[in-house]
């Protein structure tokens, strides 16, 4: 089974490239909304709700985890490598293609603090941009709007607008989605930016990676069957089965495979 985590339902965006590639698979999914959102809290807040959510995926059966949180991958994911013997794929910033393909060698990056705090973001700036000029925008707002299905109000309009209308006044050819919950927002996304703009996410490279890695530890489903199961930690289960809804009957009609829903309390 692959495990996810994510502090909500962003890591869905993560899980629908997973499907579209490995529909065969089965999934068992942990959206942390108890404790969302992540990015202003404490490295060691982050860590240890890793490491409990890593236990309980265990716990339940899971051979590879993937951390489908840019936030919970800068602060934890060097730690439950170190600590659980399992394979773990985190989120990569998007930056690297970004820089590589910018014309007027400006990017927007759009990420919560913790993730531009993290040591990963950083090294990757260094390696890859450093004759780029990286605008970074915390999406302050942006990730308690999907939790609560507002992708499309005036005030996803209007948060988005404040935070991209600099990127774009620089000059600005290509937006990182440094969050995973962000491409839920590529449609408002896109009535700002218009299509001159390359939106980078990096999902599907995570679901590729993760795939590759399957085939190397040989450790791919040989029987599909059984349920995905999702958890939460918090009150927005409605809004998961209808995401989860919504990705398997545009990803994946065929899919035969139920969907389970819990709370728990980890
Ligand atoms: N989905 C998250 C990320 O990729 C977490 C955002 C948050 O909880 O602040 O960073």
């Amino acid at each position: 089974m692959i495990g996810l985590f994510d502090s909500g339902v962003g890591g869905l965006s993560v899980w629908k490239e997973l499907v579209k590639i490995m529909p065969d698979e089965r999934y068992i999914y942990v959206s942390d909304n108890g404790y969302c959102p992540y990015g202003p809290k404490p490295k060691a807040d982050i860590l240890d709700r890793a490491k409990k959510i890593t236990e309980f995926l265990i716990d339940k059966g899971a051979d590879i985890i993937v951390v489908a949180c840019n936030t919970a991958t800068a602060a934890a994911i060097e730690t439950l490598r170190k600590t659980y013997s399992l394979p773990f794929v985190g989120m990569e910033p998007a930056v690297k293609p970004a820089a590589l393909n910018s014309s007027t060698g400006v990017i927007g990056v759009l990420a919560t603090q913790g993730t531009f705090k993290g040591e990963l973001y950083l090294r990757t700036l260094h390696k890859f941009a450093s004759n780029t000029k990286v605008i970074e925008q915390i999406g302050t707002g942006l990730v308690e709007l999907v939790e609560n299905g507002n992708t499309d109000s005036e005030e996803a309009k209007e948060l988005l607008e404040k935070y991209l209308r600099p990127m774009l006044e620089e000059g600005a050819d290509h937006l990182v989605l440094g969050c995973t919950h962000y491409p839920f927002l590529t449609d408002t996304i896109r009535k700002i930016t218009g299509d001159s703009v390359a939106i980078v996410n990096p999902a599907p490279a995570i679901a590729s990676r993760t795939h590759e890695l399957l085939r190397e530890l040989n450790i791919q489903s040989k029987s599909p069957d059984g349920a995905n199961l999702f958890y939460t930690t918090g009150g927005n289960i409605r809004l998961m089965e209808k995401m989860v809804g919504e990705i398997i009957r545009n990803e994946n009609p065929e899919m035969v495979v139920g969907n389970e829903f819990h709370t728990i309390n980890i």
